[in-house]
């Protein structure tokens, strides 16, 4: 999908030069600036550190209004998709392009079934990890050692391996993430069973015992289904901003995908939803709301409202929306209703949402608002909050990685830089030596 160039912009440079800059147009009447030729044609470089007005490639995935607040997997309203598909069924669309047919067969609940065991080998891996090693830190390593038993056998440049490859990910990924959840707990891994769809399968993987056999609740399942349907991707958030950028390099695909579960684990992104819940723990009543709030604000004070603010958002993020509800019938299902912790978030969102700052940054609770808490009411420890989200990410990750080889713009990853230090030094002793 190439973007029209309909017409051109023109910049007028310091020495009274013009230069012209073809408009690129995108769906929902986007435009951009295609300033590919400014550097070569003119010296310049355009600045723009977190790429805040940086389009770093063109993507049939997703889009985002952050002005409206409406969020679309291939132009599909995501609170459709969460009210009525399946995670896999998502992937397909997210991967394809299209759901798959009504009532036939998604050529990915197989594919995902033929390859969730991992290498028996791998589970020797986790003997070098501490006990109390939080799941980020196992998931990151053991993602990336895939790479050691598949690598010889990977050819990028044949889309039946590239193929395979997400395939193999995308099967694996929930059986690494419960083990490193039962390796924390010190219990036996479980074996993937085929009979349990991707969902009901992670979840029975985390929970299993040999003492009594573990039948996950439709409630719980649907509940962490549209949770994961939600994460599933998000444009060129940072985490997949950095998979592009180590796929751009032709890098293994496992170990794209590692580098992206380190990116994610930041509390800046995907850590914020285990960091919202740490937050509500120290607010612990509505009555220490102000001083909190009143940090948040204290450009001195580091601490941010964990849970609000978005970078492409200026309106209620729609997964919150959908998340509130998720953790509203769930917790009234689990008599948990008059949850404290989900009373003070109420509590805190009604306060924010009032707040003079709040209101003028546009600051509103974000995916990670909520999840938490649904998390927490599906018996999910915290540190394994921005696993889960990892397991449902890799899925846009790997759709993204699919299209960035199908993209004719498809460059590696350099950017430039504006140098602001020392100006060439030293020659005076390389004339005197001469
Ligand atoms: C995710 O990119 C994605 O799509 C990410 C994600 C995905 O699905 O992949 O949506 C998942 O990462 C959600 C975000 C989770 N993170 C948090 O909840 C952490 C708390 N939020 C902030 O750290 C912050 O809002 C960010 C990091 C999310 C966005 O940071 P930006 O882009 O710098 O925010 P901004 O430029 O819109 O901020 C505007 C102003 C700034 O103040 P000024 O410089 O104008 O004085 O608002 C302030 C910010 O300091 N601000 C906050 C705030 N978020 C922004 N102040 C207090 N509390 C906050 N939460």
């Amino acid at each position: 999908m190439a973007p029209k160039t309909q017409k051109t912009a023109q910049l007028h440079l310091p020495d009274g030069s013009v230069h012209e800059l073809p408009v690129l147009n995108g769906a929902f009447q986007k435009h951009a600036l295609d300033i590919r030729s400014l550097y070569k044609a003119t010296g310049f470089t355009a600045y723009d550190p977190g790429y805040t007005s940086t389009a770093s490639c063109k993507s049939a995935i997703t889009y985002i209004d952050g002005a409206k607040g409406d969020l679309y997997y291939r132009g599909y309203p995501v609170k459709k998709l969460a009210d009525h598909n399946t995670f896999l069924e998502v992937a397909h669309l997210l991967w394809e392009g299209e759901l798959p047919e009504a009532g036939g067969k998604n050529p990915l609940e197989e594919a995902v079934r033929s390859h969730s065991m991992v290498h028996e080998q791998l589970r020797e891996f986790f003997k070098g990890f501490r006990r109390d090693a939080h799941p980020m830190a196992i998931l990151m390593g053991t993602v990336g050692a895939l790479s050691s038993f598949y690598h010889e056998d990977l050819n990028l440049h044949n889309e039946d391996d590239r193929d395979l490859a997400a395939i193999r990910i995308l099967a694996k990924m929930p059986t690494l993430a419960a083990m490193a959840y039962r390796y924390n707990k010190g219990l036996p891994f479980v074996y993937p069973c085929n009979e349990l769809s991707y969902v009901e399968n992670f979840v029975y993987m985390m929970f299993d015992m040999p003492t009594q056999p573990y039948k996950a609740d439709d409630v719980r399942v649907k509940a962490l289904e549209k949770v994961m349907i939600l994460h599933a991707d998000h444009e060129q958030n940072a985490s997949t901003s950095t998979v592009r950028m180590a796929a751009s390099s032709h890098a293994d695909p496992f170990g794209c995908i590692a580098a992206g579960v380190a990116s994610l684990w930041g509390p800046a992104h995907g850590g914020a939803n285990e960091a919202v819940l740490r937050m509500l723990a120290a607010i612990q009543t509505p009555e220490n709301i102000p001083i909190f709030l009143e940090k948040a604000k204290d450009k001195a004070d580091p601490f941010k409202l964990m849970g609000f603010g978005h970078r492409v958002y200026k309106n209620y993020d729609p997964r919150a929306h959908v998340l509130k509800e998720v953790c509203h019938t769930l917790l009234k299902h689990l008599g948990l209703a008059q949850d404290p912790l989900f009373k003070l978030a109420l509590e805190l969102e009604k306060v924010a949402l009032n707040d003079p700052y709040f209101i003028e940054k546009k600051l509103y609770p974000n995916v990670d608002f909520y999840s938490g808490l649904v998390l927490q009411a599906l018996g999910i420890p915290l540190n394994m909050f921005t696993v889960l989200f990892a397991v449902a990410r890799t899925t846009g990750w790997l759709a993204h990685w699919k299209e960035l080889f199908d993209d004719e713009d498809f460059k590696i990853g350099r950017p430039q830089q504006l140098y602001v230090g020392p100006e060439a030094r030293g020659r005076d002793c390389e004339e005197s030596e001469e």
